[in-house]
């Protein structure tokens, strides 16, 4: 993959860095502070919401990573004005002259996100037809979309599997539905928020995902004059509206971004202020800091994670949905448990295949084998049935540099932190991908004082 790294350069202008390649010599500790913005998994989302107002929505806190601009370009070509707003990091997105899209146009987006399967609802609603392309994104299991497509069926959509992608129509609008997710998808709770906010009559959704990142996304659909209750227990009611209203929202921070720098803060026994960080969202990444043995401290401004100056102990987590252990704070964190000393266990529930990354770690010095048991806690979905989905990291061991090709994006910022902490030197390719989710990350390894030189 050819990518087009944007970030500042070292004099502080901003450039596009061709290239996807960059030379690490490890064993500096990272220093300093660093700002996250918005959420990669709400920004995105938000942008999407927007195409269901009849006025001009303005959000606030928007990073420049990739996965935004793929979103952007999808939007543009459905007619949406997207253009910057008043601060940095301001998108004001327009969407009086919504209109379909040629599908060429549309193919070109193909294969870069999982975002577009979110354009269903809303493109339904305002044109009464979508056409979504193959959909990319990590490939850290199998990522099916059968409960969005069941889901929109129940919402009245036909659904026609083309070769180039899915063709949706709604010959008799969309009514609202009970829906029931066999288990608490992220992405299929936004579907169901997205569509049932203008859908004819009540939805009634069971076994909702309540991330943060929903929370703030029913905000925003609250902001555009949307009725939706969360009841306990995972059920969430929306009451359709004929009409909704841009918003004007400041996203919620990003939480994989902060726990990824906390981590690298632990890796390389380093110091990071991550200002905009919360710690309501945090909580519990933050227990499992703690009991790794790092150290922070919450101000009003963000969090400083940093070393104790002690060995760090082993844990045992198992990853979940909200409220438990996000299976996108474990890659990061796992560099961590490999300087820990004794054994750590990590039993990953979310996605079947999130481990992939652990061979470069072993390669470099690491000590951590993969089971295809469920260890460590809950059977649980992917137990018996083959999947490397449990991990055994023995620690403490000095990793020494070596040469990696990223294979996705949490994965691939773990191996950056890897060759950071590594002794001697090490070469990261295909860093590209790490600019889909990490804004200027470069900048911000400049920032820290990481010794690195950027090639191609
Ligand atoms: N699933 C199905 N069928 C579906 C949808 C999901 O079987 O139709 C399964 C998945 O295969 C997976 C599980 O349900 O095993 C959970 O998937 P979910 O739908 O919750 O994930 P997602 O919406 O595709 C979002 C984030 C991920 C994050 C997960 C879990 C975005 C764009 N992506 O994915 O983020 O890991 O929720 O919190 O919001 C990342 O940022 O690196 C990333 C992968």
């Amino acid at each position: 993959m050819t990518t087009l790294l944007q970030d500042s350069s070292r004099a502080g202008a901003s450039v596009g860095l061709k290239g996807d390649r960059i030379t690490i010599r490890g064993g500096r500790p990272l220093r300093g502070r660093i700002e996250v913005k918005g959420a990669k998994n709400l920004v995105t989302k938000a942008m999407v919401a927007a195409l269901l107002g009849e006025t001009p929505s303005v959000l606030r806190d928007v990073p420049d990573i990739s996965d935004v601009r793929v979103v952007r370009g999808l939007l543009e070509v459905h007619g949406v004005k997207v253009t910057p707003g008043d601060e940095e990091g301001t998108l004001l997105l327009d969407p009086s002259a919504v209109e379909s899209a040629h599908m060429a146009d549309i193919d070109a987006h193909a294969g870069s996100s999982r975002i577009p399967i979110l354009f269903c609802g809303p493109l339904l609603h305002r044109l009464g037809e979508a056409f979504i392309p193959d959909l990319g994104g990590c490939r850290i299991g199998d990522r099916p979309i059968d409960y969005h497509l069941e889901v929109l069926r129940q919402f009245g959509a036909v659904v026609e599997k083309l070769p180039s992608g899915i063709r949706m129509t709604a010959p008799n609008g969309l009514s609202g539905t009970k829906v029931e997710l066999p288990y608490p998808s992220v992405g299929a709770t936004e579907q169901v928020l997205l569509t049932a906010v203008r859908a004819a009559g009540i939805t009634e959704l069971r076994g909702a995902a309540i991330e943060p990142e929903i929370m703030d996304l029913i905000n925003i659909l609250q902001k555009m004059g949307a009725i939706i209750s969360v009841d306990t227990d995972r059920v969430i009611r929306i009451e359709g509206v004929d009409r909704l209203e841009g918003y004007t929202h400041r996203a919620l921070f990003d939480r994989n971004e902060t726990a990824s720098w906390a981590a690298a803060a632990l890796a390389t026994d380093g110091d990071i202020f991550v200002g905009g960080a919360r710690q309501a969202e945090m909580l519990t990444f933050l227990n499992v800091f703690r009991k790794v043995g790092g150290k922070f401290e919450i101000h009003d401004d963000g969090i400083r994670f940093y070393h104790p100056g002690t060995p760090l102990r082993p844990v045992v987590i198992e990853t979940d949905v909200h409220p438990g252990f996000m299976t996108d704070w474990q890659q990061p964190l796992v560099v961590a448990l490999t300087k820990a000393e004794g054994v750590s266990i990590v039993h990953e529930t979310v996605y079947e295949q999130r481990f992939g990354f652990v061979d470069a770690l072993v390669d470099m010095g690491a000590t951590i084998q993969i089971h295809k048991e469920c260890l460590g806690g809950q059977a649980c979905r992917f137990g018996q049935r083959n999947f490397n989905h449990s991990a055994v990291i023995s620690g403490p061991s000095k990793l020494h540099g070596a040469d990696i090709v990223v294979p996705d994006l949490r994965g691939g910022f773990s191996h950056l932190i890897a060759a950071l902490s590594a002794e001697g030197s090490s070469t990261v390719s295909n860093v590209g991908i790490i600019s889909r989710g990490y804004e200027k990350f470069i900048t911000k390894l400049e920032q820290l004082g990481a010794d690195f030189v950027l090639e191609g």
